[in-house]
């Protein structure tokens, strides 16, 4: 069974989507560890609770963001995973953790992408007045949210929206499109060609 860790820094909602697909049956993978650069994240409390194991490990004791890398691929290799998966994780990948995962980190991104990358997607998108914004589901490259896309859903942007009304509607499909792609790509049905990532039927 496919191994994954599950990157995080805050309330871990994404997180528990994964839990749940996962305790419902229908994902077959094995949560092997929650890693979160946040000591107060939420998401450290949900793992506890469903007795998967977790650290906190920060970016500030590190000398470079490379030294923090080696710090987290030498625990991830020690729970032997295969796949990571980045659920509200606020650090950018740099290059020690993406060549020693190529093609096996993934994001979850509140935006349909290339439109609004960064922080904020779901803000930036009402500032806009764009009237559809949704969630995408896509690889990790060496950009900032520009990797091939996996999975993405529309989500329609009412008049009355607030960034808070917004996130909520967006995060419902976000909980649906993350465990998905791990589905997907755990019964080996997804490659990438380019920039273009084929699902096979
Ligand atoms: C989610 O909306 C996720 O898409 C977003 O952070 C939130 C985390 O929520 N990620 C980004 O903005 C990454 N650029 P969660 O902690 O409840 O899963």
């Amino acid at each position: 069974m496919l191994n994954i860790a599950v990157l995080v820094s805050g309330r871990g909602s994404n997180l528990q989507a994964i839990i749940d697909a996962v305790e419902a049956g229908w994902l077959k993978v094995r949560i092997a560890c929650v890693i979160s650069d946040n000591q107060e994240a939420y998401a450290l409390k949900r793992a506890l609770k469903h007795n998967i194991p977790n650290i906190f490990i920060t970016p500030n004791i590190f000398f470079s963001k490379s030294e923090y890398e080696k710090k987290i691929i030498e625990y991830l290799r020690e729970k032997e995973v295969g796949l990571i998966i980045l659920a509200g994780y606020m650090q950018i990948v740099g290059s020690t953790l993406l060549s020693a995962y190529p093609n096996k980190i993934i994001n979850i991104h509140p935006s349909l992408l290339p439109s609004f990358p960064g922080l904020h997607g779901q803000k930036q998108a009402l500032d806009y007045g764009a009237k559809v914004s949704g969630a995408t589901v896509h690889f990790v490259d060496k950009g900032c949210d520009t990797g091939p896309i996996i999975l993405q859903v529309g989500v329609k942007i009412l008049d009355n929206d607030t960034e808070e009304s917004l996130s909520k509607r967006i995060l419902v499909e976000e909980h649906k499109i993350l465990p998905k792609a791990i589905f997907l790509f755990a019964e080996e049905r997804l490659t990438i060609s380019g920039r273009k990532v084929h699902i096979i039927d």
